[in-house]
């Protein structure tokens, strides 16, 4: 369904999902009637924070959910409007999904002279466009002959898609991190990026590829990934920064989960809709090292690419995304096993912080903080899809609880700090550019 998968109210799609078709309810756990009132309350915070945006921050990229007012991001291109818009259409808000498609095919012009991040472009900007384009039809719009391969949403995906394409053209093959949207690649432009910066493109370049016909998306993606693949270590492990004009490892830490994450989620996802045998087979082979070096007791620690030794005993928030990724290649034991590391995790705090330290059992210092990530509940959604587990939806109430009771304020949703404060831990929210935070206190 969507291309994204940062996207912060992915959360939402999955209970949503949950009651999109007669699936097995909960095992006596779950009436139909009690699903049918988490998916209504997942539709309300939706519209909470869709509303939010659309009163006090529009046009600006985000929302600062504290100050109630808009702050550009990413790229000054209104980018939660963009994002939003798939969610609108799988919420079956179709009038809203046509007002915005229509303020956006005759607004947006991506000829800006700005500075941007070619990974966050394409994953919120490029797949969103491509995701509410392939869901016009279903939303009930007026459709261009030759839908799905014509349509002002599909132009303008690549009008941005062709702005990226100058950070490819160096000397691997693999992409700078920041492209000037009107001039290509900035000068002076470091040449140092992450793994997955390198290899998050190919579901949405693959797409654009095939709808448009023009190859030259898919194969600039492919190539980056088997030039990444061809620079696994002796051991089979990937580093977390690459420069990409030398070829040479900057970061050697190997784990998966921050700058490296979705490269191992695109091969996956990627194989699946593109029917490309070559990248679940280079998923395969990336998974045994893993397995050998970085998984412990069911937990994935990080260590040298070189050696395998271990670096940091951490688990981060990012990483909650695994266990979909091995539900959906059919490897469910293992990823309950993960998922249950993890849920603790959640319990024990109400959120999962950005770093956990395994050995101590506790949060890390300054990484404390919950902005907000989909990956746990993606991965108990693709779980549930797969066994119809009650748990799953444990999981996903939990989750749900946890935010509409300590994230949610009067204009949206907002990241949240453990503090340790005298009377014990509390969680505070905090404003998304300052990390300010302490002045609405919720616990
Ligand atoms: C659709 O979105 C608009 C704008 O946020 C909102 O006013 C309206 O209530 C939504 N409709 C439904 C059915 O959720
Ligand atoms: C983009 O980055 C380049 C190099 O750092 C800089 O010279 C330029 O001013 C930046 N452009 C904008 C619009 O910020």
């Amino acid at each position: 369904m969507s291309f994204k998968f940062r996207f912060q109210f992915l959360f939402l799609l999955s209970l949503g999902a949950i009651l999109h078709e007669n699936v097995v309810f909960g095992r006596r756990k779950y009436s139909r009637q009690d699903l049918v009132k988490l998916r209504e309350e997942v539709r309300d915070m939706f519209n909470h924070a869709y509303s939010g945006y659309l009163k006090y921050a529009y046009p600006y990229d985000e929302l600062r959910p504290l100050t109630c007012d808009g702050i550009d991001t990413w790229g000054s291109y209104s980018l939660t409007l963009i994002d939003a818009l798939d969610t609108l259409a799988v919420m079956g808000n179709y009038t809203e999904f046509k007002r915005v498609v229509n303020i956006v095919t005759a607004n947006a012009n991506f000829d800006a002279n700005i500075n941007v991040s070619v990974f966050e472009t394409n994953i919120r900007i490029v797949g969103g466009l491509l995701s509410a384009h392939l869901l016009s039809q279903r939303a009930g719009l007026e459709l261009e002959p030759g839908w799905p391969c014509n349509g002002p949403l599909l132009r303008l995906a690549e009008d941005v898609a062709k702005r990226l394409l100058p950070a490819f053209a160096t000397r691997s093959g693999m992409p700078y991190g920041t492209v000037n949207l009107r001039y290509g690649v900035p000068p002076g432009e470091t040449t140092v990026t992450c793994t997955a910066g390198v290899g998050t493109y190919i579901l949405e370049f693959a797409t654009l590829s095939r709808l448009t016909g023009d190859p030259v998306y898919e194969e600039v993606a492919m190539h980056a990934l088997r030039v990444m693949y061809d620079h696994r270590s002796s051991i089979g492990l990937f580093g977390n920064h690459i420069d990409v004009k030398t070829g040479k490892w900057i970061a050697r830490d190997s784990g998966i989960g921050a700058g490296v994450d979705s490269f191992f989620e695109y091969l996956v996802k990627g194989s699946i809709l593109l029917n490309r045998p070559e990248l679940m087979a280079m998923f395969n082979e990336a998974r045994k090292p893993i397995d050998k070096y970085l998984k412990k007791n069911n937990w994935y620690i990080w260590a040298s690419m070189h050696k395998g030794q271990v670096t940091l005993p951490v688990f981060q928030s990012l990483e909650a995304y695994w266990p979909g990724v091995l539900t959906l290649i059919g490897d469910v034991e293992t990823a309950l096993r993960s998922m249950h590391n993890y849920n603790s995790v959640w319990k024990q705090y109400g959120f999962t912080p950005e770093f956990y330290n395994i050995p101590q059992g506790q949060a890390g210092t300054n990484r404390e903080s919950y902005p907000l990530r989909p990956e746990l509940v993606e991965s108990a959604m693709y779980l549930y899809r797969a066994t119809g587990d009650p748990f799953m939806l444990d999981i996903g109430k939990n989750i749900l609880r946890s935010i509409q009771h300590s994230a949610k304020t009067p204009c949206g949703y907002a990241t949240v700090r453990l503090c340790f404060y005298n009377v014990g831990l509390r969680w505070f929210i905090v404003n998304i550019d300052s990390n300010k935070e302490e002045r609405n206190m919720i616990f």
